[in-house]
């Protein structure tokens, strides 16, 4: 394989982002959304009322508007699919169905010269720089933790939880309604733009409705009427990964659960190494209540150290970057000749 760049795509519940690994960010950052003609996408689409959003809760809903969004990416991205090398992240315990689509649109779609598919997690680790560790995704629709060992992901020791960032926009919205009446337009952007300026994850065993447990915030709503939000609701609308309070479990649970699967030596290695990225993982307080939270599980005894990617809702594009500069890239591969020869099987033997 020549010296082609890598055009390397993260879809998300919410954000699909894909640029050339030869930039600095990606080129294109995209609303995950279609008209069902697939006319329009993006953005743009998100204004029509019948659009659809193709991944849901990180699982692919249709194949078809996939592949829509792909081709999108490539168009506006400039960049010209066939012949091209693509870098796909997959969602966490993604199936080997799904990753047969992801082969066939790749090669019989898109006609790329050349393709992978890695673990989102796994790439956001790479973005942390580092190659054993922890990874919580917390993103708009899902939060996954996937252990890794010497860049090798163990799936048996993978969680997923069902509870992310656009919960915690659907429990502001429910907020802004009860409390800001008629001046709240009952706009979704406007309840993310809120989330964003007013929530946060509480610390470990802090009584957040006591007296004095932390600070109101204030808020400009877009008509110009303020509304002051006290403590005790930021932190509801910001804790509940935390709290346990899901079906889904708590994801301090689900990161000891994911460590105690992989063999006792690794293991301090990875209690020492956990990295949350993902939108949602924004979210002031999130480093701390989750080291907080695994330290009480993993006893006095066990060094807990949890850190973010410097960009933590691009980590997963900017893993995949670094995955491509890898040596060995280009033989891990799949090739179009190597597709045509075996099919799509072929993915579940050259991608990990
Ligand atoms: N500064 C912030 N504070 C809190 N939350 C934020 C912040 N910025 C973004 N988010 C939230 O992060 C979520 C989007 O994150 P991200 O782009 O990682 O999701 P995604 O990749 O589209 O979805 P997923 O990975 O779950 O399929 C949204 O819910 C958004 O409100
Ligand atoms: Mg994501």
């Amino acid at each position: 394989m020549d010296n082609r760049a890598v055009f390397v795509v993260d879809t998300g519940s919410r954000r699909t982002k894909a640029g050339l690994a030869t930039g600095h960010a990606p080129s294109v950052d995209f609303l995950s959304t279609v008209t069902p003609d697939g006319s329009v996408v993006g953005d743009e689409a998100a204004a029509v009322p019948d659009a659809v959003w193709p991944v849901h809760r990180g699982s692919v809903r249709s194949w078809e508007q996939v592949e829509t969004l792909w081709r999108s990416a490539y168009a506006k991205a400039e960049v010209e699919s066939a012949g091209s090398v693509m870098l796909v992240a997959e969602q966490t315990l993604n199936t080997k169905a799904a990753r047969e689509h992801t082969a066939q649109i790749m090669f019989e779609s898109l006609d790329v010269h050349a393709g992978y598919i890695c673990v989102a997690g796994q790439l956001a680790l790479f973005a942390a720089g580092k190659t054993s560790g922890v990874v919580v995704e917390s993103g708009a629709g899902v939060t996954t933790t996937v252990p890794i060992y010497d860049g090798f992901p163990r799936r048996e020791g993978m969680q997923r939880i069902e509870l992310a960032g656009e919960d915690a926009t659907a429990a502001a919205d429910a907020w802004l309604k009860r409390n800001a009446g008629s001046n709240y337009n009952g706009s979704l952007d406007v309840a993310r733009e809120f989330k964003h300026a007013v929530a946060v994850v509480a610390p470990m065993g802090l009584d957040v409705s006591a007296e004095g447990a932390g600070e109101e915030a204030s808020f400009e709503l877009p008509d110009g009427t303020a509304v002051t939000v006290p403590y005790v609701a930021r932190a509801l609308i910001g804790s509940s990964l935390f709290d346990g309070t899901s079906s889904m479990g708590s994801v301090q649970h689900a990161v000891a659960a994911g460590i105690e699967t992989v063999e006792p030596q690794m293991r301090d290695t990875l209690y020492a190494t956990i990295v949350m990225s993902g939108g949602n993982a924004l979210t002031p307080g999130s480093c701390e209540r989750l080291q907080a939270e695994v330290k009480q599980w993993a006893g006095q005894r066990t060094a807990v150290a949890v850190s973010s990617p410097p960009d933590p809702v691009s980590a997963v594009w900017h893993g995949g970057v670094i995955v491509t500069t890898v040596g060995v890239f280009k033989k891990m591969c799949v090739t179009k000749i190597a597709y045509a020869e075996c099919g799509p099987n072929i993915i579940h033997r050259k991608c990990l």
